[in-house]
């Protein structure tokens, strides 16, 4: 019998192929690996598409025993919020919730998601909670931040229906101006809470606003007015399991501020804060592709829509299956490069929804091969960082764009 254009292909084209001719392959919702297939035999996984975001299992792990070594003291709250800032919140979760002590998320869907992908360990949601998300609090056993009297009050009385005591932790303002209460209501804040029978505070936080600045002035005035209201706290017989504060640059560069948890994102994923030049973290994430179209054209030849570019020779433009709607930025029509082959490449011509086009000059290119927008390929790397300065934004943003189209997949 012969092979199937699928079967003949693949192999190249989809690495992550179970290599056993096996019939039971099914998409697979409950794995939660977004436009992914479960081959049932060996529980193999691999994407529909060939534009994916590669996961090294390896680096979050490598990252996160650096991370433990540069705070000793801390307990780890790993933030998977907004997707695992792109890498896949729940596939992450699911790596390193070994590893980790708690999990951090910014709103509650996010924590109902993880739980119902099977994760156990202590989820915290870091904004605010809404009036209406305190059912799915209780029976999700999510923790959340102090910082409205009125909140908690509705909190306490969901969780005495459920006869449950919720989780909670103090949130101090302390300069972000986003969320938390006044450093000086602190205590009145805590001797009400204490009325209530079913929240209880077991921690207290605060955020930064600029840990990752090498002027360091700021950070180390939120931490003296963190510490100062922690005293009184302490002197108002106020005691807590954990103290919070710290992000990945409060991690490097203000040990002071570890106390015992951390909350770290960035650096987790393999991405230093930018003051930090010296750091042993490996970026965890790999978006790569394949190329699906090829043709030769002459010089003075337009690509792509709004016809920006013009070639000024005959050239190879090959075709790759990865747009805006995947989170590469139209912006970056004009400044982006692709490795190919081991080398750099430039981009050319706008940036359409589903595709774009690489200048491939008189490179011998074929179909099915491999292409890398953010990740290593030989000895080249293109960095998120390197993306996010054409992009005049930071590292978070560029992989946290990467959309729900972009199957996630784990390697090791
Ligand atoms: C409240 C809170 N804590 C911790 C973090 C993690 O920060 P980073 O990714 O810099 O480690 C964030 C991220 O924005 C956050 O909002």
């Amino acid at each position: 019998m012969p092979l199937s254009v699928r079967e003949k292909y693949d192999n190249r084209i989809h690495p992550y192929l179970c290599p056993l001719p096996c019939s039971y392959r099914i998409h697979c919702p409950p794995c939660g690996l977004a436009g992914a297939v479960h081959c049932v035999s060996l529980f193999a996984i691999y994407p529909l598409r060939s534009t994916v975001a590669e996961v090294r299992r390896s680096a979050l792990l490598h990252n996160l025993s650096e991370i433990r070594r540069t705070a000793p003291t801390a307990e780890v709250m790993a933030m998977v919020k907004a997707n695992a800032y792109g890498h896949g919140m729940i596939e992450v979760a699911h790596v390193i919730e070994p590893a980790v002590d708690f999990f951090g998320v910014a709103v509650m869907s996010e924590g109902v998601a993880l739980r119902s992908y099977g994760i156990t360990k202590p989820i915290v949601v870091m904004m605010p909670p809404d009036i209406y998300d305190a059912q799915h609090f209780c029976e999700r056993d999510l923790q959340l931040v102090a910082c409205s009297m009125d909140i908690l009050r509705d909190f306490d009385a969901e969780a005495r229906r459920f006869n449950k005591v919720m989780k909670a932790h103090l949130y101090i303002d302390t300069g972000m101006r986003r969320d938390g209460i006044e450093p000086r209501d602190a205590v009145e804040f805590m001797k009400e809470c204490s009325t209530l029978k079913n929240v209880s505070v077991i921690g207290v936080c605060t955020h930064f606003a600029s840990s990752d600045d090498t002027d360091t002035t700021f950070t180390e005035k939120q931490l003296e007015v963190f510490n100062t209201t922690l005293a009184e706290l302490a002197h108002a017989g106020f005691s807590f399991s954990y103290v919070h504060a710290g992000n990945s640059g409060a991690l490097f560069r203000h040990p002071r501020a570890h106390f015992n948890l951390i909350r770290v994102g960035l650096s987790l994923y393999g991405i230093a804060p930018a003051s930090v030049k010296e750091s042993l973290l490996q970026p965890a994430l790999t978006l790569k592709t394949r190329v699906n179209a090829l043709r030769r054209i002459s010089a003075g030849e337009s690509v792509s829509y709004g016809r920006k570019f013009v070639t000024d020779r005959a050239t190879t433009i090959a075709t790759i299956p990865i747009g805006y709607g995947d989170g590469y930025s139209r912006m970056l029509t004009g400044k982006a490069e692709c490795l190919l082959h081991g080398k750099r490449f430039p981009i050319v011509g706008a940036i359409c929804m589903d595709e774009c086009m690489i200048d491939a000059g008189d490179e011998e290119v074929k179909l099915g091969d491999e292409v890398v927008l953010i990740g290593n390929q030989a000895s080249q790397n293109i960095s998120a960082r390197e993306i996010a300065d054409k992009l005049h934004t930071i590292p978070y943003e560029v992989t946290s764009m990467i959309t729900s189209r972009v199957p996630r997949v784990v390697v090791d």
